[in-house]
């Protein structure tokens, strides 16, 4: 046997220890106590390059402070709510208060949430991630949010998440000030913390210490190719298929060694083990990082590699969305009927 928990090597385990993140997790949890003790906490603006554990680290002192602080966390990509209804409706519906999800206005629902927040006698602490949709779309939510702690007289904050830092630029003026935001940097782990990071999830998952090397070789790998510590993750996972395979009981160096050339990134395997050609055309276009709409994305398509209909390009957006290698958004509002964007999920990109 080889693995003890092999679900930690997954990307989506929230680990118990999170090495080289103890001074941003620090601050964070400094910021919710204050919360906790009623006084008036800081918004926070997280920033840093993809994969080096933003996400998880907010989730991390969510989880911890939950549980006895009396706060209310709640989590929010905000690619999925982008909207300040949306968002408020969120907030009511995992404080487990029932609400419709359409239909009513923004201040019926703000007014249902300071009932509630009242009652319970809670402080509110959102975290938006990927805020960058929402700046984009409906800054004022953020507005909004933190208004909501002068309404309750208890104390409410948001903990914003982006890869750009300048995304902040886009803010208006009074909406910076209502903020006022602390800002928390990530950097990029260098190949010793990446070790460490690797390391600790090895510990936990496998039988049998791994072979001296095989963490190097991973951290090594994850480190060149852009930094995150998913890569890593994917390279452990694969190379312990081999493992497997072999009937192992250990993670070896030749393990990893057979594997490391087909961890070009995370996504890269996901294309290659499963897309047809025209899936493969729609990724690469998509892998710019842009949002396009279903019709810039036809022409784009049109452009490149030749005619499409537009059915068959959505049955396609179709079946790369059910397999989680992009999200699809529809938006309508506009006048003209409704408009679909895509993008690729960031986690996917190419490096
Ligand atoms: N310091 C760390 N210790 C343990 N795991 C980490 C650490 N940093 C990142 N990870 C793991 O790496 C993966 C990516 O982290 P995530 O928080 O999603 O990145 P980001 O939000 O910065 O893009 C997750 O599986 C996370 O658990
Ligand atoms: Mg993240």
């Amino acid at each position: 046997m080889l693995f003890k928990n092999e679900e930690v090597l997954s990307p989506e385990y929230l680990p118990e220890i999170m090495p080289h993140r103890e001074n941003q997790i620090q601050e964070l949890a400094r910021n919710i106590e204050l919360l906790a003790k009623n006084k008036k906490p800081e918004n926070i603006f997280i920033y840093g390059p993809p994969g080096i554990g933003k996400t998880a680290s907010v989730k991390f002192v969510f989880r911890q402070f939950e549980e006895f602080s009396g706060i209310h966390t709640v989590y929010i990509n905000t690619w999925d709510y982008n909207t300040t209804s949306a968002l408020l409706t969120k907030i009511v519906l995992s404080l487990n208060y029932p609400i419709p999800r359409r239909g009513l206005s923004k201040d019926e629902i703000l007014e249902k949430l300071v009932e509630i927040l009242k009652k319970l006698k809670k402080g509110l602490i959102v975290c938006l991630d990927e805020v960058d949709q929402l700046i984009i779309k409906d800054q004022n939510a953020l507005y909004d949010l933190v208004r909501i702690g002068q309404y309750v007289e208890l104390p409410v904050a948001v903990v914003m998440i982006s890869n750009f830092k300048n995304i902040l630029a886009r803010l208006e003026p009074r909406i910076v000030s209502s903020l006022g935001l602390t800002e928390i940097e990530f950097k990029p782990y260098t190949l010793i913390e990446m070790k460490d990071i690797l390391n600790e999830r090895c510990k936990l998952a496998f039988k049998e210490p791994v072979e001296e090397g095989v963490v190097f070789l991973c951290a090594n790998h994850a480190i060149t190719r852009g930094g995150d510590v998913r890569v890593g993750l994917e390279c452990l996972r694969k190379a312990s298929r081999i493992a497997e395979e072999q009937s192992s009981d250990k993670l070896k160096v030749e393990h990893v060694k057979a594997v490391l050339k087909d961890v070009k990134s995370v996504k890269m395997q996901i294309v290659k083990d499963n897309l047809n050609g025209v899936e493969k055309n729609i990724v690469e276009i998509l892998n710019d990082g842009k949002t396009y709409t279903s019709t810039e994305l036809l022409d784009e398509y049109i452009n490149r590699f030749g005619q499409i209909s537009q059915v068959a390009l959505l049955e396609h957006i179709k079946r790369l969305k059910d397999i989680g290698l992009i999200k699809t958004k529809e938006d309508r509002t506009g006048s003209r009927g409704r408009k679909v964007y895509i993008r690729l999920l960031k986690r996917k990109r190419f490096k």
